[in-house]
């Protein structure tokens, strides 16, 4: 069992361990704050898989679900606005708790959610997915998309705390799983060279999702979120590194209007583009190129630039929120554990180095 303990108003208090689920009646009491009803929310799928588990540890409090559909494209303002009328008509009040339950989708909206209503409720976070144990259910960022836009609207709440149950992954498909190595590999070639060789290492067995494997991961994961989001949790300076790849990553992702690929599956991508920047001002050579994009591939992910023109991503690049002004600010890895943040950067330097992307794309299968 790991718990991260709180002394930091920015480090959720976090469980990482199998069956964690079942500690959520002592994890609430521990938080001693009597709670008049608890809502769920959730999509259907993850609901019927563990709500029982989760509505067993909260029988004597009321509680109900909000379900709301699956997938990127129920992140928004309309689905905000159906749980706040439900949670109106269910007369929700300020001593009552949220419960976010599947993936980053879920944590996003769940956490956006209560800290609109009533000017803020209690919630927690009980994480499904992979990219949500390791990365969305953490640091407190909520928000929900606008069209044309990525995470536009949104707030910085942290839950109480965040149960993780690793089990929870064995029902999830191998395509979701895959989205969320993506942040993992992100957090490799960022901060932890070890961690990007672990995975280098023992790529069948992650897919295989080998418990032990996937313990250490998240665990790992965990600690290198926290650490940076307790420097930095409200996005000032170091916390911008994890926006690597997803500069290009949400720009494909909105361009697609989220049909095409997973959330991961952009930041995969996303990371091979900034590595290709990299290139073109001679800050990294070509193995690094090779080396991160073999790791994607062989762990499930695409690197490949869809067809679209190169100006579309860079006009799309234009509305990042890390830029100031109209310039474009990027995350780009010089070395395998080290990235460095690079602003005002010049378009023209992106469309030299998608070009050779888009030509390299072309020849390897
Ligand atoms: N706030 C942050 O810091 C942060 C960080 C990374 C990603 N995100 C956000 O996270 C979102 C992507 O999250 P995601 O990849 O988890 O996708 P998701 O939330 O859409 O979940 C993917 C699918 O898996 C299903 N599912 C979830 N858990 C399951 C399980 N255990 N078994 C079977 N099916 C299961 C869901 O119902 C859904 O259909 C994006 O919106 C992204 O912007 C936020």
């Amino acid at each position: 069992m790991t718990m991260l303990s709180s002394q930091n108003t920015f480090k959720t208090p976090t469980v990482i361990q199998s069956d964690s689920l079942k500690l959520l009646k002592t994890s609430l009491e521990q938080l001693k704050s009597s709670y008049t009803q608890c809502v769920i929310i959730s999509t259907p799928t993850v609901f019927q898989l563990f709500g029982n588990t989760i509505k067993k540890q909260i029988e004597n409090i009321p509680s109900s679900e909000i379900l709301i559909q699956p997938g990127e494209e129920a992140k928004t303002l309309s689905t905000a606005t159906l749980c706040w009328e439900q949670m109106a008509e269910r007369r929700v009040d300020r001593h009552s708790l949220l419960i976010a339950l599947g993936g980053g989708v879920i944590t996003d909206l769940t956490g956006f959610v209560a800290g609109c209503y009533m000017r803020g409720i209690d919630y927690i976070s009980i994480p499904t997915t992979l990219m949500a144990m390791v990365d969305a259910s953490i640091g407190g960022k909520t928000a929900v998309n606008f069209p044309n836009h990525k995470n536009l609207i949104g707030l910085f709440n942290f839950p109480k705390f965040i149960l993780i149950d690793p089990k929870c992954l064995h029902s999830l498909s191998q395509r979701e799983f895959s989205a969320g190595l993506a942040e993992v590999i992100k957090y490799g070639v960022i901060d932890r060279p070890n961690l990007f060789e672990l995975l280098e290492h023992n790529a069948e067995a992650i897919l295989e999702k080998k418990p032990v494997l996937l313990d250490e991961i998240i665990k790992q994961c965990c600690e290198i979120k926290n650490d940076i989001v307790q420097k930095d949790a409200f996005d000032k300076s170091v916390r911008a590194t994890f926006n690597y790849g997803h500069t290009f990553g949400h720009a494909i992702e909105t361009l697609t209007s989220y049909q095409q690929y997973t959330h991961g599956e952009t930041v995969a991508i996303g990371m091979s583009c900034a590595a290709y920047v990299s290139h073109e001002l001679n800050k990294i050579d070509f193995t690094f190129i090779e080396r991160q994009d073999n790791l994607c591939r062989k762990l499930g992910l695409p690197t490949k630039l869809p067809s679209m023109p190169i100006e579309q991503i860079i006009e799309k690049m234009h509305s990042d929120k890390k830029n100031r002004g109209d310039q474009i600010t990027l995350i780009l890895p010089e070395k395998i554990g080290k990235v460095i943040v690079a602003p005002n950067f010049s378009p023209n330097v992106i469309h030299r180095a998608l070009l050779n992307k888009q030509k390299h794309d072309s020849i390897t299968n």
